[in-house]
């Protein structure tokens, strides 16, 4: 049910080449894969043992996968006709640099598609999955992994606007993927094992205590679908022109 509305994001435009940021083990990569609309599909991630992964479970001659990250691509500019970064910018150092580093391989008139868990607007169900992806973001930091916590619908389309595109279309998806209660708790008592400190503890007995009040619903997540502003768009808007103002005084100094 969360996944037709990305199909019908990407059939909605030319998708013949597709560059999948932050693939992971291509699982969504090869869902859009079995979609049959795209000629070429390229899966970037930094992470080697995701990219071993995703290599080792694809197969087909459309899609390919480089140990990559937004900061080490080495696409030529205008390569693609979408960009999807689908639940990555909540695990970026800077997710304003990272889309506006893949600004760069997006053709004219190409589409930034962007998938988001969302942190606001939750019902009690909603909170208690926020919580929990909370923790485990927490207890990835700890162990080294790039992992914040998910924002607010706000914040994320500030980041894609404040990395030059403009939001051309925008839908909150809600629905679970059919985790249950049961399975949630089980996975929250099991997360992070031991010797991760009081602080962590007391994190995880709140949460399957809510979990346990509220019972458990997938964080409902934001579609949205940009495209690059034009010159006279970014030359028109207030915010840019005043930013293009003081960096021109601050040259002259
Ligand atoms: C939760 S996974 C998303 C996997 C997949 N896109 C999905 O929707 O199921 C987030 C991925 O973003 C990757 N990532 C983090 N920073 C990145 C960056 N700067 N460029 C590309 N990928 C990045 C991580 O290595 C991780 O595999």
């Amino acid at each position: 049910m969360r996944l037709s509305a990305l199909a019908r994001a990407l059939r909605d435009g030319p998708a013949e080449t597709l560059l999948d940021v932050g693939c992971g083990d291509g699982a969504i990569t090869r869902w859009i894969d079995s979609l049959a609309i795209c000629r070429s599909i390229i899966g970037i991630d930094p992470d080697k043992e995701s990219i071993d992964d995703a290599r080792r479970l694809t197969d087909s001659r459309r899609v390919s996968y480089r140990i990559r990250s937004t900061d080490t691509m080495d696409f030529p500019t205008r390569r693609f006709d979408v960009v999807l970064m689908s639940y990555v910018l909540h695990h970026m150092d800077d997710p304003v640099a990272g889309a506006r580093r893949v600004a760069q391989v997006l053709r004219p008139g190409g589409r930034l598609i962007v998938r988001e868990p969302l942190a606001d607007g939750l019902s009690p169900p909603q909170i208690a999955a926020r919580d929990l992806h909370h923790l485990k973001a927490r207890i990835d930091r700890l162990r080294g992994i790039k992992h914040n916590e998910t924002l607010a619908s706000d914040a994320i389309r500030r980041v894609i606007e404040r990395a030059g595109y403009r939001i051309v279309t925008e839908q909150i998806v809600c629905g679970s993927d059919g985790d249950t209660t049961d399975r949630a708790i089980e996975f929250a008592l099991s997360y992070g094992g031991i010797g991760l400190g009081e602080a962590i503890e007391r994190m995880r007995a709140r949460v399957v205590e809510a979990i346990r009040c509220d019972g458990v619903e997938d964080q409902p997540e934001i579609l949205l679908v940009a495209t690059l502003r034009t010159h006279a768009e970014r030359s028109d808007d207030p915010v840019e022109r005043h930013g293009h103002e003081r960096r021109d005084q601050d040259q002259c100094r």
